[in-house]
């Protein structure tokens, strides 16, 4: 028994001090030193012992099971140790390692577009004037003088958030389809002299594709004061041309017809690219057509209680993303809605 003991010794103090994860050493302790364990077995035995040998054999047993229980707890105590060795060795940071460089941000095309085209006015002494997207039809619509059976109102065309009824007080909400009702929110609430120009979203239900997007942006500007003809407005559009597409650029203004303008018109730039012959930038055109515009229709500064023997005033929507496309060679509208860095990168 005596030599049992000692073997259980030997052999669980070596596979103790060989394991090398905690749950192993739990595995042992069960082995050596649990009820059905190796220990106990031979405990088992001790009433065949005579009495003399007894209490040697015990004290033995004893001291075999304090020897595995030091062990276990001494290589608990190492394997615990080496665990956080390691962890710290994994987490150490090297101060000495060169910072990852901060990528900066830089300005959209549309943007860099929309802020070129203002800051152009306000040398002219615009204001920049904002205003909501989410309109009512009074103000996108009836005040412009486009009455209801105007395609425009339909609601294939435009995105309505509520359809309104007769009643005034329960008016179509919907998103803006035009910069328009800036004109009259302007004028509604400065007198003449009036000098602005209103950038925004607009959204109009157009499938998207490469020159089309049901959201995109305009830029309206309106002025209003005496004496102001269509000769004023040529001269104000030739000039914005000019400093956006360089002095030798060529413009073509196009009678047109708008609801809340008259005259109107629309005005072409020659196609930068074939100088008017025709090519795939201008699908063949030589033109580019860049805005609408127009002298304001009396019933539109009437209703915003403006004197129409004393004053008279123009105004215009140019579309920023077509102007963007132009600037920059960009011949796919959804790229600059897609977020792509790589494209953005380019800018
Ligand atoms: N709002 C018109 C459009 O979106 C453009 C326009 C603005 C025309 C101002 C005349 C005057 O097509």
């Amino acid at each position: 028994m005596k030599q049992k003991l000692e073997a259980i010794r030997q052999e669980a103090l070596n596979a103790i001090n060989n394991a090398d994860v905690s749950s192993e050493l739990e595995a042992l302790r069960v082995r050596y030193l649990g009820k059905k364990g190796e220990l106990k077995a031979v405990l088992n035995q001790m009433g065949k012992l005579s009495a003399e040998e007894r209490p040697a054999m015990g004290q033995l047993a004893n001291e075999v099971k304090a020897a595995v229980n030091d062990a276990l707890a001494a290589q608990a105590k190492r394997l615990e140790e080496a665990a956080l060795n390691k962890r710290l060795e994994n987490e150490t940071l090297d101060v000495t390692i060169p910072g990852e460089p901060v990528e900066l941000g830089h300005k959209h095309p549309i943007s860099i577009v929309l802020d070129e085209v203002k800051d152009i006015f306000i040398g002219m002494g615009f204001t920049v004037a904002e205003g909501p997207e989410i309109e009512l039809a009074e103000y996108n619509f009836t005040r412009l003088n486009t009455e209801e059976g105007h395609p425009g109102r339909e609601w294939t065309d435009t995105f309505y958030i509520t359809p309104g009824d007769k009643d005034p007080k329960n008016d179509a909400v919907l998103l803006r389809s035009q910069t328009s009702p800036m004109q009259v929110r302007v004028m509604e609430a400065q007198k003449p002299p009036i000098r602005i120009v209103a950038p925004g979203r607009v959204y109009r239900k157009d499938e998207a594709d490469a020159t089309h997007s049901p959201m995109f942006h305009q830029i309206e500007g309106m002025v209003v004061d005496k004496n102001v003809t269509m000769a004023d407005l040529k001269g104000t559009l030739n000039e914005v041309i000019k400093s956006l597409y360089g002095e030798e650029s060529v413009t073509r203004f196009r009678p047109h017809h708008f609801p809340f303008t008259e005259p109107s018109c629309e005005v072409d730039v020659q196609c930068f690219a074939c100088k008017g012959k025709g090519c795939s930038v201008c699908k063949g055109e030589g033109w580019i057509e860049v805005l609408g515009a127009g002298m304001i229709h009396p019933k539109v500064l009437k209703g915003c209680n403006i004197d129409t023997d004393v004053y008279s005033g123009w105004a215009f929507g140019m579309g920023v993303e077509r102007l963007a496309m132009m600037r920059f060679g960009i011949n796919n509208l959804k790229l600059c809605f897609e977020n792509d860095v790589r494209f953005l990168e380019q800018f």
